[in-house]
């Protein structure tokens, strides 16, 4: 059976990475969700995509130059709709007891930081243990070094290696396209989390199993592909529209 997962919550329908958008993508059937982590200026996990919050919220600048205070006076709802006004950003911590009461597992994206520094796999992790989520959690990052150090601080969490060629900062993309199932597996993660577009050859999912490897796929918001992500034993679809996903995904497993 494969987990859905709202990717940044029910994002079609509700401002990303916001409490709205997270309660809605488990009222709309997902098993979970996929979210972001940036840190603040002050060291506080907090739950963003952009580094900047200049798309989705009343303010500006970026979100590691800002404390988690200044962050707390803004608006992150009011630009995907007047009825999400008010929404305010989550730190992690908010975030896992929102996880820990209605999913099954909550994929936690670390973003690379643009100072150089392993302080968020380390804050991220503290967050998961106390809120003794370990065996919940899928921890992703485009970032190998710090997927790395997350093995080495906490060996029983799921790691997942993300990739796409779109993403500039990824130093390690052609060696990972050679062969994915390979290098992935010889980093020793359990899982690789590949943009849709790497899934579309032929056996390329058997392939990961064979190398011991779950795969995650995003962004999945066509329903007949997501069936079948499913019949090919993709364990998470990651999705914008789990209303649309859930309810593909249940006709293909039940
Ligand atoms: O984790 C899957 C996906 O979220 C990675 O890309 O940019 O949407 O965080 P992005
Ligand atoms: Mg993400």
């Amino acid at each position: 059976m494969s987990l859905v997962l709202g990717h940044r919550g029910a994002s079609a329908y509700a401002p990303d990475n916001t409490r709205a958008a997270f309660e809605l993508a488990v009222k709309q059937g997902a098993d979970g969700v996929e979210t972001d982590i940036h840190l603040t200026k002050d060291g506080i996990p907090v739950i963003q995509h952009n580094y900047e919050i200049d798309r989705n919220s009343n303010g500006h600048g970026n979100v590691e130059e800002m404390t988690f205070e200044e962050l707390r006076t803004l608006d992150f709802g009011s630009w995907k709709g007047e009825e999400f006004k008010g929404e305010k950003i989550l730190s992690l911590d908010e975030c896992l007891e929102i996880a820990d009461r209605s999913m099954r597992l909550i994929n936690l994206e670390l973003k690379q930081a643009q100072k150089v520094d392993s302080l968020i796999v380390e804050k991220t992790i503290e967050a998961v243990k106390k809120h003794k989520m370990v065996d919940r959690v899928l921890l992703s990052s485009f970032d190998y070094h710090l997927l790395q150090k997350a093995r080495s601080l906490c060996p029983e969490m799921l790691i997942g290696g993300l990739y796409d060629e779109a993403e500039v900062d990824q130093t390690d993309i052609y060696d990972i396209l050679k062969d994915a199932p390979a290098y992935i597996a010889a980093q020793g993660f359990d899982f690789a989390n590949p943009h849709i577009n790497y899934l579309c050859e032929e056996g390329i999912v058997e392939r990961f199993t064979q190398h011991g490897l779950g795969v995650a796929v995003w962004t999945v918001d066509k329903p007949y592909i997501a069936q079948l992500c499913a019949q090919r034993g993709v364990k998470c679809i990651i999705t914008n529209k789990p209303d649309i996903i859930s309810k593909a995904v249940r006709e293909v497993c039940d």
